[in-house]
């Protein structure tokens, strides 16, 4: 049995293919030159989900911080993991530029160094100037790092724009445990070489139509740092970018200098720093990111919202999208795990 088989895209194109039955999907766009971006392959990271819009379909494993029970109401799917059972049509909120690209690419590089931002968080400078020509990728999207030494990967969003120098950073969450943390705590020095694949994931930066809110959790920061320092390079986006920033206590927080200067150089910035479990003498912003939304003012405009970080936190954002019966938000996000993912 062949079922036919739409996928549409954030840009408006709709490309089809042949899907067998009981056949992954995943696998039947890729060998139909559709290249959804992907990432674990398992059911876990989320990097290929889009939603079914009509047609029978079953998945295999979801874990569920890929996609909640409220998101599986909606229909959403992985691509990875999941099997059409008719005719069917599926909905990525991507443009389709994003399925044609060439791929993520192995490409070797060398550490510049570590430099440590907070009690937890370190940036990794990385040279890729060797690898011949600049590497693409979109503010917000992520590589995979191969840790020198080890078989292991793990998968941090790109903490700056991409440039003809290829000079990339990362940011690294430092674990009391954790392959990454250790190499970085014990092993790292300047000169050694790292692989890495890049680049990847679906969480980027769209065209700009409509003011922005960004919310990170922790480490999900790096990603948009990337977009900042794109937004810095023109001024601005033509709209007002308020940014919220979470962390558990305040040693967390880290690149404050830096957010500061885009104050300087992005028209409209606004930088809200949270902290959950402060001292007392913290003179900021306590408990969590969507108890400071300003409810009023974001239910009266539609406004992009983009949110990285752990998925209680992406959850609790989305939860308040419904509480407060928000209907002008248009949400991307990316959720993350440390262990998982080592950011
Ligand atoms: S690639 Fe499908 S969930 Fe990770």
């Amino acid at each position: 049995m062949t079922y036919k088989v739409a996928f549409s895209f954030a840009d408006g194109k709709t490309l089809f293919c042949p899907v067998q039955g009981n056949e992954i999907l995943l696998d039947a766009a890729l060998r139909a030159g559709i290249k959804i971006p992907l990432d674990c392959r398992e059911g876990v990271c989320a990097t290929c989900q889009g939603r079914c819009e009509s047609g029978q379909y079953t998945q295999d494993y979801v874990d569920d911080e890929a996609l909640s029970a409220q998101d599986l109401a909606q229909r959403k799917v992985l691509t990875c993991q999941t099997r059409v059972q008719s005719d069917a049509a599926f909905y990525f909120d991507f443009d389709s530029s994003l399925c044609h690209a060439a791929g993520p690419e192995r490409i070797a590089s060398v550490i510049r160094g570590v430099e440590q931002v907070s009690d937890t968080t370190a940036v990794l400078h990385v040279d890729a100037s060797q690898y011949p020509r600049q590497l693409d990728y979109l503010p917000g999207q992520y590589a995979r790092l191969r840790v020198p030494g080890t078989e292991a990967w793990r998968s941090y969003s790109f903490a700056n724009r991409s440039t003809a120098a290829n000079q990339l950073q990362f940011l690294v969450r430092l674990l009391p445990e954790g392959v990454m943390s250790e190499f970085m705590r014990e092993r790292c020095a300047p000169g050694q070489t790292l692989e890495f694949e890049a680049p990847l994931g679906s969480f980027y930066l769209r065209q700009v139509s409509r003011p922005l809110v960004l919310a990170a959790g922790g480490t999900g920061l790096s990603a948009f740092l990337g977009m900042l320092d794109e937004m810095a390079v023109t001024g601005g986006c033509g709209y007002p970018v308020s940014l919220y920033y979470g962390v558990t206590q305040e040693a967390d927080l880290c690149e404050l200098t830096r957010l500061e200067g885009y104050r300087q150089q992005i028209a409209g910035f606004e930088l809200h720093t949270v902290v959950s479990q402060p001292c007392e003498t913290w003179p900021g912003k306590r408990g969590y990111i969507p108890e400071h939304f300003d409810s009023p003012a974001l239910a009266a405009q539609p406004f992009d919202l983009y949110v990285c970080g752990p998925p209680p936190m992406v959850e609790a954002i989305k939860g308040w999208i419904g509480d407060q019966g928000i209907q002008g938000a248009h949400l991307y996000y990316e959720k993350f795990v440390d262990s998982h993912a080592g950011r």
